[in-house]
């Protein structure tokens, strides 16, 4: 190992909740003495955030802690940690398939990773708990964005989509008391913090558990009255607990991004029945529907799943209609994957993958065209921007994202301008996943947050 203070390094895998859980990992490790290593490879420790979601995150995960393994064989003083929802949910299968893991924890017991560490100093440490020690965000954190944090309010979900294995590994849901969440704001804010990104397997039942109903919209005007805080949003609202209240609160917040990600996962009945997500295609529209008439410009993303057990070609049809019906601006679009488990993966009718991929293509191909329909509207119109960085593709021009969180290029001609900053973007071209523009003259509302950015995710949501 290489002398000096030890070194870490995270990889994350996955949705939003396991980014808030790394930063919380980092955290930990820094106020433990560590510092964060630029080179994954020379790491003393080397953190594996898992994802089990999907199928391929699971094989995913061996193949790199095959390679984990090469690099401990040179170096064997390093240690590997495999945490999150793959290790809550397979933590004998890594033991029996990665024997070279030092420290295994899962989604309820974060906090414990350093007595962990510690542990495996004398044998491999490896603990799953059933149910959350410390709410993660009580946690130190170390942020990969100084302008923008992910603020967890509930963890868990109550819900029982037949498709999904998140409640077998997250649990219940419990929710975090507002003002702890307010209070959490505004120290982000004091610390140059302008967006925040709410998370919760399904924030719309934000609450529920606390006093009874859900108090999300409630948390949504407390949260705007932040001073400073310029952005607020948040993933994912359920479609059957979206309520007119939450629309209502989105109106008239400014903070609260004119941006909703409403995941349909299917557009038939019958197959909204068997995956158990108790809304009908039509009560999804009408919500849909609500939000348009309420917030102008609003932008609509989603999940849908392709190719569930028993889809037939009329319950895609239905799928596909209902994305021409709402015309999202972006759709994450998944291909069935069964996880064992659950009680979709004990279905009869599971289908050939050829069937899959050819449905998946028809609906991307679909979902592309709209997203470019819905990005060409935007052109000539000038945005509000929150600089993220300069362009990966053209470090000429910089990066940001509109308050419907669609990313834009741009030049930006400001001698002063960086990450953090808000600037007005006049969109010039469209594409179906980016918009190009200019900074528009006069434009600039410069909030400067001097900070480096470090590889903000905006992976798929968690959950809902
Ligand atoms: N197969 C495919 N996609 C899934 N998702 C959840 N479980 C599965 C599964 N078993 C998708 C849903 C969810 C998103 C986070 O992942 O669309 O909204
Ligand atoms: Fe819960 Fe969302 Fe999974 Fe349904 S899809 S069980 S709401 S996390």
């Amino acid at each position: 190992m290489s002398a000096g203070p030890p070194t870490y390094s995270i990889r994350t895998f996955g949705c939003q909740m396991n980014e808030h859980d790394s930063e919380r990992m980092a955290g930990m490790l820094e106020a433990g003495g560590y510092t964060r290593s630029q080179d994954p490879e020379d790491a003393s420790v080397l953190v594996f955030n898992t994802c089990c979601i999907r199928e391929n995150a699971d094989s995913r995960l061996y193949g790199n802690l095959g390679h984990a393994k090469r690099i401990k064989d040179e170096r064997p003083g390093m240690r590997i940690v495999v945490g999150g929802c793959l290790a809550q949910k397979d933590r004998h299968a890594i033991q029996r398939r990665a024997p070279w893991v030092d420290v295994v924890l899962g989604t309820h017991n974060l906090a414990s990773l350093p007595r962990l560490l510690e542990e495996s100093q004398r044998g491999a440490a490896f603990e799953i708990l059933e149910q959350t020690e410390v709410f993660p965000s009580a946690l130190p954190a170390r942020r990969s964005s100084p302008w923008h944090a992910w603020v967890s309010i509930s963890i868990g979900c109550n819900n029982a989509c037949t498709f999904c294995i998140v409640p077998a590994v997250r649990g219940k849901e419990v929710s975090r008391r507002g003002h702890e969440i307010v209070e959490e704001v505004e120290s982000l804010v004091a610390d140059g913090v302008v967006e925040i990104t709410l998370l919760g397997q399904n924030v719309n039942s934000y609450g529920r558990d606390l006093g009874g109903t859900p108090l999300f919209a409630e948390l949504l005007r407390a949260l705007d009255k932040v001073d400073g805080l310029e952005r607020i949003r948040f993933t994912s609202p359920h479609p059957k607990d979206f309520r007119a209240d939450t629309v209502a609160a989105m109106a008239e917040c400014n903070s609260v991004c004119e941006h909703i990600h409403l995941p349909l996962q299917a557009g038939s009945d019958r197959v909204l029945k068997v995956m158990k997500r108790a809304y009908t295609r039509a009560r999804y529209l009408d919500k849909a529907r609500m939000v348009r008439a309420a917030i102008p410009g609003v932008a609509i993303t989603t999940d849908i799943i392709v190719g569930f057990p028993g889809e037939t070609e009329d319950d895609f049809d239905a799928t596909l209609e209902v994305v021409r019906e709402v015309r999202y601006d972006a759709a994450y679009t998944f291909q069935y994957s069964p996880r064992p488990g659950t009680v979709a993966a004990g279905l009869p009718g599971h289908l050939p993958k050829a069937v899959v991929q050819r449905r998946y293509d028809r609906l991307t191909e679909l979902q592309e065209e709209i997203s470019l329909e819905q990005n060409q509207a935007t052109v000539g119109r000038t945005h509000e921007v929150l600089v993220e960085g300069p362009s990966k593709k053209d470090p000429s021009k910089l990066t940001g994202r509109t308050r419907t969180n669609k990313l834009v290029h741009f030049h930006g001609d400001e001698p002063d301008f960086s990450d953090g900053s808000l600037c007005d973007v006049a969109v010039d071209r469209a594409h179906p996943h980016f918009l190009e523009g200019h900074l528009a003259r006069g434009g600039t509302r410069s909030r400067r947050v001097s900070l480096p950015v470090v590889g903000a995710a905006r992976g798929c949501a968690p959950g809902a």
